[in-house]
């Protein structure tokens, strides 16, 4: 296997765009809300057996709003994040029994044979290397059948055209781009699509 970048294991060392976050939970919980407008979660919860994978989640206030909402409907939610951050999200989490945990050292070996209804980064994929985002366009969005990804604008490396591309390689609906607007202070932009 191709060796990885040290940034893909310590990214939060390697400058000051990125540090440990706790990130901000009135957003989490606004998000929360976004997703259930604008995914076919809300018509899948009344089948049930509901998989969700969560890129960069912090303390999870996203994550259980959604397990709050939709209870044992949820069979499976898959965070990945720093293995630091994740022992406060573990805490945060503990009654919500179908929450699984991966580090980011570890997320090579925690997605074989899973598929997932739904697919969330908020705040995250912008924040790591072109390496580490080709890894999860590669592996996860694959195995995603709908994708919901909240973006900050100014970052200089334009991930959204790479994003945009990738999902239109690999989704059939792909929304046009909205910005979002209950973190007005500054832009944030709303991907998504489904297969
Ligand atoms: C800006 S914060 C957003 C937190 C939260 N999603 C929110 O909306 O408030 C970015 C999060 O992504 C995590 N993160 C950074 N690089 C990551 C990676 N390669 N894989 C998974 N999570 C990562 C950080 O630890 C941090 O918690």
């Amino acid at each position: 296997m191709k060796k990885r970048s040290s940034y893909w294991e310590d990214w939060h060392e390697q400058g000051p765009k990125v540090g440990l976050s706790k990130g901000a939970p009135q957003f989490q919980a606004a998000n929360a809300n976004l997703i259930i407008e604008t995914t076919q979660i809300d018509s899948l919860a009344t089948l049930g057996g509901i998989s969700i994978v969560e890129f960069g989640p912090s303390t999870g206030e996203l994550c259980k709003n959604l397990t709050n909402k939709y209870q044992t409907r949820i069979d499976n939610y898959t965070l990945i994040e720093d293995k630091r951050i994740l022992e406060t999200t573990r805490k945060n989490l503990e009654k919500h029994t179908q929450v699984e945990y991966c580090t980011i050292e570890d997320v090579e070996k925690c997605q074989p044979n899973k598929n997932y209804d739904l697919l969330i980064s908020c705040g995250c994929l912008e924040e790591t290397t072109n390496e580490y985002r080709e890894f999860v366009h590669n592996n996860f969005f694959v195995a995603a059948n709908e994708v919901f990804i909240i973006m900050m604008h100014g970052y200089e490396d334009q991930y959204e055209i790479l994003l945009q591309k990738t999902l239109k390689e690999n989704f059939k609906k792909v929304s046009d781009v909205v910005k979002v607007s209950h973190m007005a202070s500054w832009p944030i932009y709303l991907h998504h699509a489904f297969k």
